[in-house]
């Protein structure tokens, strides 16, 4: 199969449409990372979904709408605090997950009686959402595992001969997937970090926990024990608290003339005696922004990347931090 790269425009969405009536994916830009999406409510394209990503199959996918589509068609009795988050924060990188009516495909949430919905914000979701006119379900657009996407390049290089199209929207200026948030109790609760913090929901409606799974429980977000975001290469990962220890471990490297690049923030850049640097920025934004391609590019150059974990760890950067640790957890 070929994969084609397209611009968003009146053919290419036209081409999208076919492809999603006939059950087959098509990936598309968000403001976070790229998607591939299928008619929520086919069967078939949900499982085709699974198996162009080799996604294990308890993992539940996230069901993308127009930020006018009618939500209750989907949902049963969204609480006032959820309407509230809605407004203050949609369309953009917020999940919601409520109880399920099941009028989309039994295969999107694995069977579980709860639905996940996200409307993005990116221009070209927008315009692919109301054009196809149906819920997309989505997972990012990686074979899965790999780190996700942030340039319709990136999705090239792991679907290319997969898949037919790829709606290209230019790089995702977010850079890590939405926050998902579960609202099917009486306060919000996060089970995966992102671009909306904890603070900020908080700020809106009085209350919101962060989602830890205890001992024995079934866990609620299933994507949470899966391994993730990992690049090809070889990985260490330190704490900034570790300085030392990870300069000698990079200079060790180095010396046995290893090809070492170091993944850190601007202000431990500074610190550390290396000129092969993966540099993620200053801001907390700039750090989620960066990191997914930064870790494409370190994949591609680097036989091993020594990632330093930014000192501030709240707010945007419980999301970064999370997704930093996943992909470079040592190995
Ligand atoms: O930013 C994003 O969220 C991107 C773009 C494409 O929208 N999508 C994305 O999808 O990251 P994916 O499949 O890579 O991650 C979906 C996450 C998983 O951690 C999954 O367990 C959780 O959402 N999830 C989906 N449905 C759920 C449900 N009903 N209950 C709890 N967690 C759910
Ligand atoms: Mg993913």
């Amino acid at each position: 199969m070929q994969t084609q790269i397209c611009e968003i425009n009146g053919q290419s969405l036209k081409m999208a449409k076919h492809i999603l009536e006939s059950e087959g994916a098509v990936a598309f830009p968000t403001e976070t990372v790229y998607g591939l999406g299928g008619d929520a409510r086919s069967d078939a394209a949900v499982a085709k979904i699974y198996e162009i990503k080799g996604r294990p199959s308890d993992n539940p996918l996230i069901v993308h709408v127009h930020k006018d589509y009618d939500i209750t068609q989907l949902i049963y009795d969204e609480q006032t605090y959820a309407a509230a988050l809605r407004k203050a924060f949609l369309p953009g990188p917020l999940t919601l997950v409520y109880n399920s009516k099941g009028r989309v495909s039994s295969k999107v949430s694995c069977g579980l009686n709860t639905l996940a919905i996200r409307v993005p914000s990116h221009v070209g979701a927008q315009r692919f959402l109301r054009y196809v006119d149906m819920p997309i379900a989505a997972p990012s657009a990686n074979i899965s595992k790999h780190i996700s996407p942030v340039s319709a390049q990136h999705v090239y290089e792991d679907l290319q001969g997969r898949i037919e199209l790829i709606l290209d929207g230019g790089r995702c200026s977010g850079g890590i997937e939405s926050t998902v948030c579960d609202v099917t109790g009486e306060y919000p609760v996060v089970l995966r970090a992102g671009l909306i913090s904890v603070e900020m929901i908080a700020s809106v409606v009085g209350r919101c926990e962060i989602y830890i799974p205890r001992g024995g429980e079934q866990v609620r977000s299933p994507g949470m024990k899966y391994k993730h975001y990992a690049p090809h290469c070889k990985t260490r990962l330190f704490d900034a608290s570790e300085l030392p220890l990870a300069v000698s471990e990079f200079e060790r490297l180095s010396a046995e003339g290893g090809k070492i690049y170091v993944l850190c923030s601007e202000d431990i850049k500074n610190k550390f005696p290396a000129d092969r640097v993966l540099n993620l920025g200053k801001t907390e934004h700039e750090m989620a922004a960066n990191l997914y391609e930064l870790l494409h590019e370190g994949e591609k150059c680097a036989e091993t990347i020594i990632a330093i974990l930014p000192k501030k760890k709240d707010g945007v950067m419980a999301g970064v931090i999370n997704r930093l640790s996943k992909a470079c957890a040592d190995k």
